[in-house]
């Protein structure tokens, strides 16, 4: 942590817009107009395209980057394995998926110079890296800035820090997060954390599948829950230094290292749609009912990741973020429920409004396929009597990672001393109140 880097991170500017062509340049004159690859780049740079989608994908979904760069990236010497830490990645087959109500406390402290790389722990996920389908659950716990370089090519990164400011320098210049708000990191895009406080923590969604996209509203209209403007692009922003840099790459599961001689963060100018983001969960426009019933939480959706069935998510990222309740004749909280979907929760602050204790910030829950779940006895009871008055839920920011396919924890996340061991416990004592009528 440093004062230097707060206050870089609170100095930032920003491109506002979400999927949209993005250009920056750090330097005047360093992007070329009218060609992505001319003869010449401008100021000796070299010009490089990352591709997000293949060349071929509908323009609508299309991503890619031109990177204009001090050094191309292909400088660089061979890679090695070096070791996973606690990082995991599907498919996950090391244990059998297990159909109980699943809940965490926070992971415990790390050890005294772990960085955001090396505090990354694997819970569990679905699907295959190397299939480009499914998503894994990570959890991280760091109290060291990364002093090396990481890149991801098995999926993008949806960063969701519970505890502490981070500040990510990317290959297309330097974001700022802090709890409450989203980073997104492209596949392969390279970056850096720093930590803004003394240490750091949060939830991961590495996500194997399509690129997370803003939902269709339907008849929402035009406007509405995550509003586009709202996500922060980085603006150009490069290192030109010479000397020995740790670059780490997550690939097909395992993470590769090589010493480069330079920094790859020197992309002096860039255009595209193949770009980071932040973006803080207040700004989401919550919807919800106006009269009766309450909607299905997919109203809350941030990002969605779709797969090939219309309408059917690889996964998606949904914030239960402060609103009002105003629902008549309603049982407010979240109702008991089975879904063919399976559920990660996590907390970012405060509490939620279906569990009376035990989901913690820092925690999360896992309700896999077809698990029953739904409010504790002290919440079902204190919301089946509650007066029905307008009541703002403000005191809490939840978060899920939903997803089609069960979520298979990793041997670690189902042996866990942070495991809760009697969660099914919360569901004790709801009462009998049936009485037919005679
Ligand atoms: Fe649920």
């Amino acid at each position: 942590m440093s004062g230097d880097a707060r206050k870089t991170a609170e100095g930032l500017s920003y491109l506002s817009g979400f999927g949209n062509e993005h250009c920056s340049e750090a330097v005047p004159g360093a992007l070329p107009e009218g060609r992505n690859s001319p003869q010449r780049a401008p100021l000796g740079l070299y010009a490089e395209q990352l591709s997000g989608s293949a060349f071929t994908e509908p323009r609508a979904h299309n991503r890619r980057s031109w990177l204009y760069r001090v050094r191309p990236s292909a400088q660089h010497p061979a890679f090695t394995r070096t070791g996973n830490g606690a990082l995991r990645t599907a498919p996950f087959t090391e244990t059998v998926p297990d159909p109980n109500r699943l809940r965490w406390n926070p992971l415990p402290e790390p050890a005294s110079g772990t960085d955001f790389l090396a505090g990354l722990w694997t819970l569990g996920g679905n699907g295959d890296a190397t299939q480009r389908a499914g998503m894994a659950v990570h959890l991280y716990h760091a109290n060291a800035s990364m002093d090396r370089i990481f890149s991801d090519a098995d999926g993008e990164l949806l960063i969701v820090p519970e505890r502490g400011g981070l500040l990510l320098r990317t290959e297309f210049g330097l974001l700022h997060v802090e709890p409450g708000h989203i980073a997104l990191i492209p596949r392969g895009v390279r970056f850096r954390v720093e930590l803004l406080d003394d240490s750091a923590r949060g939830y991961v969604c590495e996500n194997y599948g399509a690129p997370f996209r803003l939902p269709d509203l339907g008849p929402i209209g035009a406007n509405g829950l995550a509003n586009a403007r709202d996500f922060k692009a980085p603006v150009a922003a490069y290192e030109d230094t010479e000397g020995p840099v740790e670059v780490v790459n997550k690939f097909c599961g395992n993470l590769w290292t090589a010493t480069y001689d330079h920094s790859p963060l020197d992309v002096v100018a860039w255009h595209g749609n193949h770009v980071p983001y932040v973006y803080d969960l207040r700004r989401f426009n919550v919807i919800g009912t106006i009269s009766y019933d309450h909607p299905d939480p997919s109203i809350f959706t941030v990002l969605t990741s779709p797969s090939d069935t219309p309408g059917l998510a690889g996964v998606d990222f949904v914030v239960f973020a402060p609103r009002w309740l105003v629902g008549e004749d309603t049982f407010r909280p979240p109702y008991f429920h089975r879904n063919v979907m399976s559920e990660y929760m996590g907390l970012v602050e405060g509490a939620y409004d279906a569990k009376a204790e035990g989901f913690v910030p820092g925690g999360g829950s896992l309700h896999n396929m077809m698990s029953a779940h739904g409010p504790d006895r002290e919440t079902f009871d204190r919301a089946s009597a509650a007066e029905l008055k307008p009541q703002k839920i403000d005191d809490g920011l939840a978060f899920m990672f939903e997803t089609r396919w069960p979520v298979t924890l990793t041997p670690q996340a189902a042996g866990a001393e942070h495991l809760q061991r009697r969660y099914d416990d919360v569901w004790d004592g709801l009462e009998r109140h049936f009485r037919p009528l005679r």
